[in-house]
């Protein structure tokens, strides 16, 4: 049950309430997705479905939060200076964890960690953490060329599909002639080989 994890006691019903209150339908709804496409992995992959929905539901729990908020986080829990020099992209899970642990009470580590490197990836991901940034990846409602091939690699193996989806967002990313957090490059580096593999 979601409330195991939530030490404000939201249940399931009580998340979504909140959510949708904070974020834009689409944003919503895509966190719906992240949830459902996490429980899918859980099970196809034997780790607890409830834990793998929980943390795909709430990872973009902070995604709409102004910068200046984001910066106070990072001033108030001292956390890497750094972290200034980027955006939202990166602050969303990395700073928003603090807000996740404020709102809700969220304190298992496994559940924080997976939510802080969701747009990162990191070289040491628990599975758990593989599964959210899978599964933020392969939703449903994702629609851009490569995500029938990132679906298909993740029913066959979750380390191919964490490969396959951080060699194209470096790729896109380096399309798009914008700087790539170095955190994402030691994911790549990490799970390389799992793309020469067959
Ligand atoms: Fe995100
Ligand atoms: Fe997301």
């Amino acid at each position: 049950m979601y409330q195991d994890y939530i030490g404000f006691g939201y249940d399931r019903d009580g998340l979504l309430s909140l959510m949708a209150s904070r974020l834009s339908q689409k944003r919503f709804q895509h966190c719906l997705g992240v949830e459902k496409s996490a429980m899918t992995l859980a099970r196809q992959n034997g780790y607890e479905p409830e834990k793998a929905g929980l943390a795909g539901l709430l990872h973009d729990y902070a995604k709409e939060l102004s910068d200046e908020e984001f910066l106070a986080l990072i001033d108030k829990y001292g956390l890497d200076p750094d972290l200034k020099n980027w955006g939202n992209n990166i602050w969303h899970g990395k700073v928003g964890i603090y807000k996740i642990q404020e709102d809700l009470g969220v304190t298992d580590s496994e559940i924080l960690a997976a939510i802080e490197d969701h747009t990162t990836g990191s070289k040491d991901m628990s599975v758990l953490a593989k599964i959210v940034y899978v599964a933020d990846y392969i939703e449903d409602n994702r629609h851009f060329p490569g995500v029938e091939e990132a679906r298909q690699l993740a029913e066959v193996s979750l380390d191919k599909a964490v490969a396959y989806e951080t060699a194209h967002t470096i790729e896109h990313l380096a399309h798009q002639a914008v700087p790539i957090y170095p955190q994402t490059i030691e994911t790549y580096n990490a799970y390389v080989s799992y793309l020469k593999e067959t």
